[in-house]
C-alpha cells in the first residue's frame, strides 16, 4: 500500500508587491534582490487570513481528489504563523471546511513543514489508521518580518498550497528522509512571547525572524543533495529515473547549486520563487499545485520533493505520480 496525491491546490494573497515597490520602502533595488535570489515580486497578505488562503487551496485539492471534506479522516498543517496561537491552523481549517470527523494539528517544522506533515500522513495511511487525509502547507511569513531589516523581508512572501493523500495499489511516496540539527537552530529563527507572569520581569518586545544568510546557504547546499540523494538511494532509483524536482523555493542560486551537484538540468527543477519568494512551508505545495494545474505530471512519473529551513530541519520524498 502506498500515500499517493489524488489532488492539489493553492491560492496567494491579491496584493502583489514586486522589488521596485520594496525599494520605495527601504534601502534596495530590484537588481539586488534578483541578482542574489531570482526573487522579482511576492504575494502578501492584506485582506487575507491564513485559514482563508488555506481553505481555498484545500477547496481546490478536495475537487480534484474526489473527496467531500467530511470524509477527511484527518488534517495536517505545516506552518509557523498560523492566525492565531489557539486553535491550531488545522483546526480553524477542519471548521471552514466542514471536516467534522477529522483529526487536525499543526506541524512547526518552518520550510520543511509540508515534508515533514506529508510523511507523517505517509506513516498515519501506511499503518491503516486512515485512509483520507489533507496535508496543507502554508504561511503569513510577512507578519513575523521586521520591515526595516532589509537582509531578511524581501526574501519571504505568503500564501498556502494543499494537497489531499489516499491509500494506492500502485503509484505513490516510494521513499522519504527526514532530519533535523537543533544544535545549529539559531542561525534562523524568532523568538516567541517572552513569559510575563507575575514572578518575571521582562520586555515585551515582540521578535521577528532574524537569519545568519550565509549559514543558511552553506546548510542548504550542502544538506539537500545528500537528502534527496539518500531518499532516492531508499526508493531503489537514480537520478536518472526523476522526471521534476519540485524543492522550496528559497534561492534561485541554491536550487541551481543542487542541480549542478546532483548533475541534473535546470530544466527538471521547476521553480516559482520569481513571483511568490519564499513562503517557507507553502512554496513546495503551491509549486507542485502549479507544475500539476500546468500539466506537467503525467501518471507514472516519478517526481522529488524536497524542503529545508529553520530548526534546522530538512525532508525529501521520492514518489510515482
Ligand atoms: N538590498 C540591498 N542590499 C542588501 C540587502 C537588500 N535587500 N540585504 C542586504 N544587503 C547588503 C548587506 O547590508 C551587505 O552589505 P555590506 O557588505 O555593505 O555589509 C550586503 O548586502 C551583503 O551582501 P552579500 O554578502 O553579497 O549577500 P549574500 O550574497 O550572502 O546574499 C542572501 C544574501 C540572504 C541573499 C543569501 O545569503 C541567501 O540567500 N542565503 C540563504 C537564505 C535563505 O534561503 N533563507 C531561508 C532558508 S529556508
Amino acid at each position: 500500500m502506498k500515500t499517493r496525491i489524488c489532488g492539489t491546490g493553492s491560492a496567494l494573497p491579491k496584493r502583489v508587491v514586486k522589488n521596485e515597490d520594496l525599494s520605495k520602502i527601504m534601502d534596495t533595488s530590484d537588481e539586488w534582490i534578483k541578482s542574489r535570489t531570482g526573487i522579482a515580486a511576492r504575494h502578501l497578505a492584506v485582506e487575507e487570513t491564513l485559514v482563508q488562503l488555506a481553505a481555498e487551496a484545500s477547496r481546490q485539492a478536495l475537487k480534484e481528489a474526489g473527496i467531500a471534506a467530511k470524509e477527511l479522516d484527518m488534517i495536517l498543517a505545516g506552518t509557523i504563523s498560523a492566525d492565531n496561537i489557539l486553535p491550531s491552523l488545522a483546526c480553524e481549517l477542519q471548521r471552514e471546511l466542514g471536516a467534522a470527523k477529522a483529526v487536525a494539528f499543526d506541524i512547526n517544522a518552518a520550510c520543511s513543514g509540508f515534508l515533514f506533515a506529508l510523511q507523517t500522513a505517509d506513516v498515519y495511511i501506511k499503518s491503516g489508521q486512515y485512509r483520507n487525509i489533507l496535508v496543507v502547507g502554508g504561511e503569513i511569513l510577512s507578519k513575523l518580518m521586521d520591515w526595516n531589516d532589509r537582509s531578511t523581508c524581501v526574501l519571504f512572501g505568503d500564501g498556502a498550497g494543499a494537497a489531499v493523500v489516499c491509500p494506492d495499489e500502485t503509484c505513490g511516496i516510494l521513499s522519504g528522509v527526514q532530519g533535523s540539527d537543533g544544535a545549529r537552530g539559531s542561525v534562523l529563527s524568532c523568538v516567541g512571547r517572552r513569559n510575563n507572569n507575575p514572578y518575571v520581569t521582562n520586555s515585551t518586545a515582540l521578535s521577528f525572524v532574524s537569519m545568519d544568510g550565509q549559514e543558511v546557504y552553506k546548510f542548504a547546499v550542502r544538506t539537500v543533495p545528500k537528502a534527496i540523494a539518500e531518499a532516492l538511494e531508499k526508493a531503489g532509483l537514480t537520478v536518472e529515473d526523476i522526471d521534476l524536482f519540485v524543492l522550496h523555493q528559497a534561492n534561485i542560486r541554491i536550487i541551481e547549486s543542487v542541480s549542478k551537484r546532483l548533475k541534473v538540468p535546470m530544466e527538471k527543477f521547476p521553480t516559482n520563487l520569481s513571483w511568490c519568494g519564499n513562503i517557507s512551508a507553502g512554496s513546495v505545495p503551491i509549486l507542485l499545485d502549479d507544475v500539476n494545474r500546468r500539466g506537467l505530471l503525467k501518471k507514472g512519473d516519478k517526481v522529488v520533493l524536497a524542503g529545508f529551513g529553520a530548526g534546522l530541519t530538512w525532508g525529501a520524498s521520492v514518489m510515482t505520480w
